[in-house]
């Protein structure tokens, strides 16, 4: 894959005009980054602030074959992605969100355009705090241009590898890097991922469930979702 970045100097939303981009045929790969972001979109219909100096940046992928079901497998192959490239000290919590020190520095919003359950793009759009965060978010303190280069050579070799080989080691890659079995989280007993990218929790009943959206935080930790 090839990526093709485009810097703007401000935006409301890199999401909104790579989604316009994409339903008018531009291909994979295709990059818009703002330098500012004035009306940043967050997942479940939250806002996403950007302060000055961070990240904001969305692109398509188009993948071959792709059913709907398969999205989730993206959006974890993208957690890991970002952990590869921010180092030891990042946290996976499921669906993509990326802990440091136990507070979020980077969120990830996907949006797709399907056919008949098949897909005909996806814009993947990442918000990382590399200088500054606010107080309930940690910030990585690293090179924003030098971090979006490693982000996205992580991001490219891991799409080869799901689409080479399927997605076994990424889902292997994501467990090793999020809490352990049997952390208490807000909807149940962390099991595991299953082969979608779900997330599987044990109930009060000792039942496994299967979740498939929402927000999940650990128990014991006053851990805000959204920014
Ligand atoms: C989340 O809620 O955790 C997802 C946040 C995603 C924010 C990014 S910043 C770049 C891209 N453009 C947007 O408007 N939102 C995403």
């Amino acid at each position: 894959m090839h990526w093709d970045v485009q810097v703007f100097p401000e935006l409301n939303s890199t999401q909104d005009l790579c989604k316009q981009i994409a339903s008018d045929g531009k291909p994979e790969g295709f990059v818009i980054q703002a330098l500012q972001q004035m009306c940043g979109l967050g997942r479940l219909g939250r806002t996403w602030i950007m302060q000055e100096g961070n990240l904001a940046l969305s692109f398509i992928l188009r993948p071959k074959s792709c059913h709907a079901s398969q999205i989730g497998q993206i959006s974890i192959l993208i957690g890991v992605a970002l952990a590869k490239a921010i180092g030891e000290k990042a946290v996976l919590k499921w669906p993509n969100d990326i802990l440091v020190n136990n507070k979020k520095c980077a969120g990830v919003l996907i949006d797709s355009d399907l056919s008949a359950e098949m897909l005909n793009w996806l814009v993947v759009g990442i918000g990382v705090n590399t200088s500054q965060a606010p107080p309930i978010g940690s910030a990585l303190n690293v090179d924003r241009d030098e971090f979006c280069g490693q982000m996205l050579t992580q991001i490219e070799a891991l799409y080869e590898l799901w689409q080479d080989e399927g997605f076994g080691d990424i889902r292997k890659q994501w467990l090793q890097r999020t809490f352990p079995k049997g952390s208490a989280l807000n909807v149940g007993e962390f099991e595991t991922i299953d082969d979608f990218g779900n997330l599987i929790v044990r109930d009060g009943q000792n039942q496994l469930k299967t979740i498939s959206a929402g927000d999940v935080f650990l128990k014991d930790q006053n851990y805000v979702a959204g920014n």
